[in-house]
């Protein structure tokens, strides 16, 4: 069975405090499987990048895995504010979201950038979770499918697929309460899977989780989480919320 991946992406929230309390209770909830408890479900959370350290101590040693928001594509040098997927490393990071929505809006990140950031996020050993979704006018303009497919054709090329897990998250579902139909979702992660394997080889596509996000809530994650395609889920808001994500988490 593919792994499956339920992440929590704070974005830009929390403090020391609250986020190390959070941590802390997922901790409690989710301790580190032994070899007899296998689980092959990776929880992630992603907290800004000054709680990295902080938190990295309270879930060392649970089951709960340590993630960054973005990473930069140098691994050292003159990038002022910017954090190398190196530094995450040593910040014990196990995965990295690149893509998401909002950087590609506020920061106008393009594809070619984000394929160098995945690439020195994989020589780094990092995981990289690569975000693409539709607009609200692509989306009903019927070109959902064409806008991912060069998201995932000019970011993937060329590159080792290894180490790579997509997250479909629609612009329009991210914090507005709305997300697309269940079987708009089936079908979306579907085509993705069919797109990368035009880029990877069988084994590493078979093997690739695909992640949905947008508005995932505890009242409507047992609408996603049977799906077929869909192998886990990326969380903003409900993320930070303890019951709230345990419940998304329990729901996979
Ligand atoms: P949301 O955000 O769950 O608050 O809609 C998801 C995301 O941006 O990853």
């Amino acid at each position: 069975m593919r792994r499956q991946i339920i992440m929590g992406n704070w974005k830009m929230n929390m403090h020391r405090h609250d986020g190390e309390a959070l941590a802390k209770q997922l901790a409690v909830s989710y301790p580190k499987a032994n070899d007899n408890n296998k689980d092959n479900k990776n929880i992630v959370i992603c907290p800004p990048f000054p709680l990295l350290h902080c938190v990295h101590d309270v879930i060392a040693d649970s089951g709960v895995i340590l993630g960054a928001q973005d990473c930069h594509y140098e691994t050292s040098g003159a990038f002022t504010g910017d954090v190398s997927p190196a530094m995450l490393r040593d910040a014990s990071c196990d995965y990295v979201i690149i893509g998401h929505s909002e950087r590609r809006q506020y920061h106008r990140e393009s594809h070619d950038l984000l394929k160098q950031k995945i690439i020195q996020a994989m020589a780094q050993g990092l995981q990289s979770v690569y975000c693409v979704g539709e607009s609200l006018n692509d989306y009903r303009a019927g070109k959902t499918k064409d806008v991912i497919a060069a998201q995932l054709n000019e970011a993937l090329c060329d590159i080792n697929g290894d180490n790579i897990t997509i997250a479909y998250e629609p612009f329009w579902a991210i914090g507005s309460g709305l997300t697309p139909k269940p079987d708009e979702v089936n079908h979306i992660h579907e085509y993705i899977r069919a797109i990368c394997a035009n880029l990877f080889s069988d084994d590493i596509v078979n093997n690739m989780p695909i992640l949905y996000g947008g508005s995932l809530k505890p009242d409507n994650v047992a609408d996603f989480a049977p799906l077929l395609h869909v192998d886990g889920a990326l969380v903003g808001g409900a993320s930070l919320k303890y019951h709230d994500f345990k419940a998304i988490i329990d729901a996979f």
